[in-house]
């Protein structure tokens, strides 16, 4: 048996304005998927995703459901795409079986289907030992996220893949951020799970109804996102966490937040944190605070009490990985 792991990821700046074109950082962080993958004695590939209690297997296109009836046929198609792309490209005509156990909440901001996704594709071309390069691996796992959500910008597969701290650009690629020092995170999740897709055409909605204003902002993003891969590079954490809280305004500006997301980030800043702002796709999901490293029990504690649940995200270099 093949055991993969791939990391979660937190967008420090620049999402939603990342699908029109403009940079973003993103770093991931030490939170996993693991995916571990089997030959099979038949052609199905059967799939089972221990966290979502679903499980079922697809022979082609008919899904025969285990746990979690129809429900489960769109949730584990990812995985199943994810591992159809290794198959093709290995040109073997095997069975598979697959199990995917996380420690990352879903549909939360922090890139669990990507993170899945990713590990897949990996746990799998080492099963059939086909030789993936990180831009194969980053490409099939890409192609299982457009089924998740119709536009995705590639900023979850690739910092899936590619671990570290990214300056991504949809089209251009991207640039590991030369990030020496530790940047203290507290992630705050208001537990209201959304769609990235649904959200991403909020967004898309009100530039329809006001294209010059959005396009400004927009733009704006990018001058942050900029800003603030120097701040991280030169570890100016207090210029940081004011472009946090410039970008979590401009996120608000485009409809991507939430009364929720707001009560947790005004909890953090209240009690000291840096700066703070919704993280991924907002209407619910998780926001992040950046504080100093004294001060991360407090800031959590606070955003408990407004509701959340928290933990303290670290960053991590580690990509996709075989693990066994
Ligand atoms: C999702 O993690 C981030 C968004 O910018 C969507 C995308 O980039 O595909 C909201």
């Amino acid at each position: 048996m093949i055991v993969a792991s791939a990391p979660a990821k937190i967008i420090l700046f620049g999402e939603h304005f990342v699908v029109y074109g403009e940079p973003a950082i993103v770093l991931a962080i030490d939170k996993r998927a693991r995916a571990s993958a089997e030959l099979r004695t038949d052609k199905r590939i059967y799939i089972n995703s221990v966290d979502l209690g679903l499980s079922g297997s697809f022979m082609e296109e008919q899904f025969q459901p285990e746990l979690g009836g129809e429900e489960a046929r769109t949730k584990l198609e990812p995985i199943k795409i994810a591992t159809q792309k290794v198959l093709h490209f290995s040109k073997k005509q095997v069975g598979v079986s697959i199990e995917v156990e996380s420690s990352i909440p879903v549909a939360a901001g922090l890139g669990s289907s990507a993170a899945v996704a990713a590990a897949v594709v990996v746990a799998v071309s080492r099963l059939l030992d086909a030789k993936l390069s990180k831009e194969e691996v980053f490409r099939f796992a890409y192609e299982a996220e457009c089924f998740v959500h119709g536009t995705p910008s590639g900023i979850d597969p690739t910092i899936s893949t590619y671990g570290g701290v990214l300056l991504f650009q949809r089209d251009r690629g991207f640039k590991s951020l030369n990030v020496e020092g530790d940047i203290p995170l507290v992630v705050g999740d208001t537990g209201m799970e959304r769609s990235t897709g649904e959200q991403v055409a909020i967004v898309r909605e009100r530039r329809k109804h006001f294209p010059s204003i959005i396009d400004h902002v927009i733009k704006t993003g990018r001058e942050v996102a900029l800003k603030a891969a120097k701040a991280l590079e030169t570890g100016d954490l207090n210029a940081l966490g004011e472009l946090m809280n410039i970008n979590h305004a401009l996120l608000c500006a485009v409809g991507a937040s939430n009364e929720p997301l707001e009560r947790l980030v005004y909890a953090a800043r209240k009690t000291g944190a840096l700066g703070a702002k919704l993280t991924g796709a907002g209407g619910g999901g998780c926001m992040v605070a950046l504080c100093l490293p004294e001060k991360l029990e407090k800031v959590a504690e606070a955003i408990k009490r407004a509701g959340g649940t928290t933990f303290i995200a670290r960053k991590s270099s580690e990509g996709a990985k075989i693990e066994s």
